[in-house]
């Protein structure tokens, strides 16, 4: 496994293990912790989780396999944010689909993710997605507050844009970690929209989120999908490669920016197929094919 380092001391590996669809796994806490157990022999050690995934459930489910091994927290680095609130049965007092980056909310969203994971501290917090009706000054003082607490180490945000982004660390005394966005061969827009360009500017490693576009990328039946999947497989077969899973990450993980792409399987194969994407190198023809594949054209 390669990893990052972060802001001196924040180690994330390369490849990042994710629990939006956690819930659809179908485990019990034994059932979680053979998982985490085998995610983290595949060398990945990045948990992604954020408050609300599977109806603000997910994050209790990982903390109870987390509890039946007490040494599995100083192994691993865990992701999570805060900042949707919508109507589910965990939480009846969310009444309605919002936005809510208020200090109190982000403490409040922080300090329960930290009780439901069970791990005593987060190695870093996102916000979620953009609120329009953000106070940069309250989120620097609810990060302050976390931070000095100890319940919290590092920050970052998700779904920004270049410009939200710099925005908000121009209030913000904690140096970001990094911006999740969505990225995957079929969803190319942050290679041209500035997104990916001001995170190498500021030397800040991407993560992915739907780095296989959320499964899109297997179904026969959209062109789109084949034509990248296509020039996948035949960029693969320098490599012998014939895993289309394996060489999606591949192209993710070779771009320059250090991109780490977020795993959203909970099955292991697939797992081990992302982990085994850190062997295979891409050069500018191969890679540039591949994006010419999701434009539907040749490059300019
Ligand atoms: N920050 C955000 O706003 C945001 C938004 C969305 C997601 N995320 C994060 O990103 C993570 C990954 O997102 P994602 O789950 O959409 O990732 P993804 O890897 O693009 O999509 C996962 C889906 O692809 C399917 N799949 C994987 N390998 C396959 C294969 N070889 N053949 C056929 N189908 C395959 C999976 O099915 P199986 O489950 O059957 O393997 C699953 O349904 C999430 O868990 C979450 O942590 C963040």
């Amino acid at each position: 496994m390669e990893f990052h380092t972060i802001n001196g001391d924040l180690r994330m590996s390369r490849l990042v293990h994710g629990y939006w669809r956690a819930h659809e796994w179908g485990l019990d806490a034994q059932g979680y912790l053979r998982l985490i157990e085998e995610v983290l022999a595949s060398g990945i050690d990045t948990f992604d989780h954020a408050a609300c995934y599977g109806g603000f459930v997910n994050e209790g489910q990982f903390g109870a396999a987390l509890k039946l091994d007490k040494s599995l927290r100083r192994r691993m680095t865990i992701v999570s944010k805060c900042g949707i609130s919508f109507p589910n049965a965990a939480l009846p007092e969310m009444k309605s689909k919002h936005y809510d980056n208020s200090a109190a909310h982000i403490i409040w969203s922080a300090e329960r993710s930290v009780r439901e994971l069970g791990c005593e501290y987060l190695d870093l917090l996102l916000l979620h997605r953009p609120s329009p009706f953000l106070n940069p000054e309250e989120v620097a003082a609810a990060f302050d507050n976390l931070n000095e607490r100890g319940l919290v180490r590092y920050f970052g945000v998700s779904n920004y844009t270049a410009q939200k982004l710099s925005m908000l660390q121009s209030y913000v005394k904690q140096p970001l970690a990094t911006n999740q966005i969505e990225i995957s061969p079929l969803h190319i827009e942050p290679f041209a929209d500035g997104s990916v360009d001001y995170l190498l500017e500021k030397r800040m490693k991407p993560m992915a989120w739907s780095p296989l576009a959320g499964g899109k990328l297997f179904a026969a039946d959209d062109e789109r999908s084949r034509r990248v999947a296509s020039a996948l497989l035949e960029a693969g077969e320098a490599h012998g490669e014939t895993r289309l899973d394996t060489l999606a990450y591949a192209w993710l993980l070779n771009h320059s920016s250090g991109i780490m792409p977020i795993v959203g399987s909970g099955k292991i194969e697939r797992i081990r197929n992302a982990a085994d994407a850190l062997g295979i190198r891409f050069d500018d023809e191969a890679w540039i094919k591949v994006y010419a594949a999701a434009l539907g054209h040749n490059v300019p």
